[in-house]
């Protein structure tokens, strides 16, 4: 038996990240620099992730974020790395963390022209129990007239020139989209330390039954939610339920909903009247990712969730994204009400 055909034709994400580059004659390189300084901040973090247990980097930090959460370790850690990360590239104007309670303009950058926001550790109240948890973030073009305040920021995600997060699970798995464009999975080689091309032009099924909601929320949730998962759980005569998957990771039920399909919801309700996810650095990034993926995202109020501008560089919304024809079931029940 010959030789296993050895692919020799490897894609890397700095390959990738070239040959993107090559389509726009205009491009000046800054968006690949960014790019790469995004790239090495997921390298840096996975490291630290995978050996958190081994050098007492679990646990909490001792503080709290603007928005209420505890901070675990690896919270104040990834920001920090983050924000090194996008200082030291040079093409960062302006960056919203969740980790910051305001917005960080890197004066020393004057003439920079991107926006970046960024949930460095998402899902980090599973940390110390070794679920996969993850790095998500948006980018954005600064106009020419950009104060370098977080007005620039304070954006619908159709402004966003790309988005997407990496998933610390068994391997690094990297998820990245830009405007108008594919969706692009890439996987961690350590043995190279390189992102390889996994998933190329990755597409959500356009059903899945698969639903991923908290569901020690329902006390909470308004009638259409009600109506809606009950009718997953408790389908017509002969309908088959709905399987539930939920991690309590948005990255992780993200990553699975783009891969297997299905609807990821974080509802707003009677607890959370806005919801708890942020739009900056949550809602918006994977929203994108969604639609460039074939699905859909709106939220609570049924808006398409690309559209809604945040109020303030914290502000939240509930979310419902997944499956092109998953999340039209929402959108079918509200229209009953
Ligand atoms: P973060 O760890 O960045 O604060 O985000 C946590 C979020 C998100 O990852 C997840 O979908 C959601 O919190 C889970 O919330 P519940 O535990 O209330 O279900
Ligand atoms: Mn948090
Ligand atoms: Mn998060
Ligand atoms: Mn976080």
């Amino acid at each position: 038996v010959g030789a296993e055909k050895i692919n020799t034709d490897i894609v890397t994400l700095t390959r990738f990240l070239t040959e993107e580059q090559a389509k726009h004659k205009e491009a000046t390189g800054d968006f690949t620099l960014l790019c790469h300084a995004l790239q090495f901040s997921f390298k840096s973090i996975a490291y630290y992730i995978r050996r958190a247990t081994l050098i007492n980097l679990t646990g909490l930090a001792g503080s709290s974020n603007m928005t209420g959460d505890d901070q675990k370790k690896l919270d104040v850690i990834g920001n920090d790395i983050f924000i090194a990360a996008m200082k030291s590239c040079g093409r960062v104007r302006i960056l919203v963390s969740e980790e910051e309670d305001e917005a960080i303009t890197f004066s020393e950058h004057p003439a920079a022209r991107y926006g970046v926001v960024c949930d460095p550790i998402d899902g980090s109240s599973n940390l110390d129990a070794g679920v996969s948890v993850g790095t998500i973030f948006g980018i954005f073009k600064l106009p020419e007239d950009a104060e370098g305040t977080k007005e620039d920021l304070l954006k619908p995600g159709t402004e966003l020139v790309a988005s997407g997060f990496t998933m610390y699970g068994a391997s690094a798995q990297l998820v990245l989209t830009m405007k108008g464009g594919t969706v692009n999975g890439f996987t961690m080689d350590n043995a190279l330390g390189e992102f390889i091309l996994t998933h190329p032009d990755m597409k959500v099924p356009k059903s899945r039954a698969i639903y991923s909601v908290n569901e020690g929320n329902s006390l909470y949730w308004t009638d259409p939610i009600k109506e809606y998962v009950n009718s997953l759980k408790y389908p017509e005569e002969g309908g088959k339920p709905y399987s539930a998957r939920y991690i309590g990771s948005m990255v992780a039920d993200a990553y699975r909903t783009l891969l297997y399909g299905g609807i990821f919801a974080y509802p707003a309700d009677k607890k959370s009247p806005k919801g708890k996810l942020r739009i900056l650095y949550e809602c918006a990034p994977m929203a994108l990712v969604f639609e460039n993926a074939g699905g859909q995202a709106v939220d609570s109020n049924m808006k398409r969730m690309l559209e809604v501008v945040p109020e303030h560089i914290h502000d939240r919304s509930g979310i419902f994204m997944g499956s092109y024809n998953e999340v039209q079931k929402v959108l079918d029940v509200h229209k009953k009400y």
